[in-house]
């Protein structure tokens, strides 16, 4: 999917005052052609948020937000993209909710699934708010209980169908038609069983984000600690080495992918790559969603350390499952330690690993990342081991890092070797100090949103055509970052150098 300079003009949809369901433009449609009054800098970008009636969430407290915001942010271009990304994910993804069910369906955007590294990140913006809008910490808490039934059941999925009491339609993944799965999952269900450890860091690290924010532990019912007890159970299993000491086959998850599918036939049986014992965790899939190269993901094990230890923390605190957090805080220990003895030469880190001594060193732009270290709450930015992996990751030891004319950063395989992601840059801002540096990535955002004042998934340098004009993760995390500098730098952004924390 390819949209920008050569893409037709999509006629703007002039919008009534009451609009029903029905009658709201599809999102995907709406967001590829300008749509409300341009901003007043030199980049000119339109006002892109859904007419009122056709939003999915309403919040006063994300509202007072975006209004303090954009009185205090100095370039009216910069508070253009803060107004149409911070609320998108309300605007635009809440399909389903229903308080008394306590379940909440979130999209991604373009695609009618939730993905639970995706609902995450789409929300990672908002916590500030949950004690000021409790029917926003209501609705969070029903999406984490939603993702509880779906990982107590399918720990090794990372993409979900509508819960069936929602009465929406199941969308059929034309990628996973030919795909054989083990253990098999229900399509009903399921939209795609694409094993991916980020995604359980993600549904760990919302449930913690809420209790931090709220001391509700209400949401650790019987779902959610059978769901935790799952994660536990897989972080055994895909800890184990492709083959025992007397040569069996070690494999509890197995994706054959077949033409058609994406990405194509795994070989060893859908096992991929084999790996030895290291204490890593392994995964199948990044969080691009494509195919590992080799099975210890750096940034995911990194993630999973920082949330292990929320984990515990949450656990000791409820009172609840001291078995389970102190497993996981042993855990911690263990893949803190093996992160550092095995990924690490000469400062740098490797992306992927493999326990026989293969690393692969590059970065791919889907968050975690190597990049977004600092972000995960893995190391600071000053550590040395970061400075230098960060410097090496923006060069051309990094396969996926490329410069065009107008845009530059780390894509990744997932669209093209020449297809950066403004997402990097995101991490990359989390990941440095230096004021120019980030006023310089966050102006090469801010340049290249063919237009159209919202974050894309990434940027052709050739062209500079964009895809995925509807992406809701990314205007989270981009909105997320803004908020970040208002508390970080506010000098950089503000007219002034007074920090902003919402509801502060
Ligand atoms: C949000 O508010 C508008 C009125 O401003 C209303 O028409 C719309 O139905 C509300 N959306 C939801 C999901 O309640
Ligand atoms: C929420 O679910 C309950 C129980 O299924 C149902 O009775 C109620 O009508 C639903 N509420 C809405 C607003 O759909
Ligand atoms: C589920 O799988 C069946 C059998 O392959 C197929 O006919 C159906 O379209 C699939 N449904 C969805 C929602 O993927
Ligand atoms: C695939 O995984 C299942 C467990 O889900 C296992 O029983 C089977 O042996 C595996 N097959 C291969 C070829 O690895
Ligand atoms: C949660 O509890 C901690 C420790 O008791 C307290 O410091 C914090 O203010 C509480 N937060 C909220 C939102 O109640
Ligand atoms: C952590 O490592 C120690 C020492 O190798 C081992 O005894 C222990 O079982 C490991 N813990 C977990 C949870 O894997
Ligand atoms: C980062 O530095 C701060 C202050 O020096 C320290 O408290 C914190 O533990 C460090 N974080 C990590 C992940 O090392
Ligand atoms: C953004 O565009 C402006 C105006 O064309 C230009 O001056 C500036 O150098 C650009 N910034 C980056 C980082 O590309
Ligand atoms: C770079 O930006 C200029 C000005 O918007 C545009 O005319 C040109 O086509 C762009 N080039 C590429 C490769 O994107
Ligand atoms: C902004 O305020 C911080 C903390 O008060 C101070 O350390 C910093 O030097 C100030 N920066 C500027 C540019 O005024
Ligand atoms: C917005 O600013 C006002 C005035 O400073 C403050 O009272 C309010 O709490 C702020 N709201 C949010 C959500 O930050």
């Amino acid at each position: 999917m390819k949209f920008g300079l050569s893409s037709p003009a999509v006629t703007a949809v002039t919008l009534g005052a009451a609009l029903s369901a029905a009658q709201c433009p599809d999102y995907t449609t709406y967001s590829q052609s300008p749509q409300g009054n341009p901003s007043t800098g030199p980049l000119a970008l339109p006002y892109m948020r859904p007419d009122p009636a056709c939003r999915t969430f309403n919040s006063t407290a994300v509202e007072d937000v975006i209004a303090n915001m954009t009185s205090r942010l100095k370039d009216p271009d910069i508070a253009r993209l803060f107004e149409n990304t911070f609320p998108n994910t309300l605007d635009t993804t809440i399909k389903y909710f229903n308080e008394t069910e306590n379940l909440a369906f979130v999209i991604t955007g373009d695609i009618t699934a939730q993905w639970l590294r995706d609902t995450g990140n789409q929300l990672a913006q908002y916590h500030y708010l949950y004690t000021q809008d409790s029917e926003l910490a209501t609705l969070v808490k029903a999406i984490i209980n939603n993702e509880a039934r779906y990982v107590s059941q399918y720990p090794y999925c990372s993409a979900f169908q509508p819960p069936p009491e929602s009465g929406l339609s199941t969308t059929v993944n034309d990628w996973a038609i030919d795909v054989l799965v083990n253990p098999p999952v229900d399509n009903q269900t399921v939209y795609e069983c694409k094993y991916e450890l980020d995604s359980l860091c993600s549904f760990m690290k919302l449930s913690r984000s809420y209790y931090q924010a709220t001391n509700d532990s209400s949401f650790m019912n019987d779902n959610w600690l059978d769901a935790i007890s799952q994660i536990m159970r897989v972080i055994w299993e895909q800890s184990q080495p492709t083959f025992d000491e007397n040569w069996n086959l070690v494999s509890y998850y197995n994706w054959t992918g077949e033409a058609g599918s994406l990405p194509g036939a795994v070989n060893n049986g859908g096992n991929g790559e084999p790996k030895a014992y290291t204490g890593l965790i392994g995964t199948h899939h990044r969080p691009s969603d494509d195919l590992c190269t080799f099975a210890f993901l750096t940034p995911a094990n990194a993630m999973l350390t920082v949330e292990l230890g929320y984990l515990a923390d949450i656990l000791d605190s409820a009172g609840l499952a001291s078995d389970v957090s102190q497993a996981a805080r042993e855990y911690v220990t263990n893949i803190t330690e093996a992160i550092w003895e095995h990924t690490l030469v000469n400062n740098v880190f490797a992306y992927e690993t493999n326990g026989f001594g293969g690393r692969y060193v590059m970065d791919d732009a889907n968050v975690p990342s190597l990049m977004s270290l600092p972000y995960l709450g893995f190391l600071n930015k000053s550590h040395p081991a970061y400075v230098a992996t960060s410097q090496v990751l923006m060069s051309r030891v990094n396969p996926y890092y490329v410069v065009g004319k107008n845009f530059s950063g780390i894509g990744g395989p997932h669209e093209d070797a020449w297809n950066p992601w403004p997402m990097s840059l995101i991490s990359a801002i989390y990941g440095t100090d230096d004021d120019d540096e980030i006023l310089d990535y966050l102006y090469l955002i801010a340049n290249n949103t063919d237009g159209l004042g919202l974050i894309h998934e990434s940027i052709d340098i050739y062209d500079g055509s964009y895809t995925r004009p509807w992406f809701a993760w990314a205007n989270s995390y981009f909105s997320e970052m803004l908020l970040d500098l208002a508390s970080r730098k506010p000098y950089l952004i503000f007219n002034d150098n007074e920090t902003y924390v919402p509801g502060q």
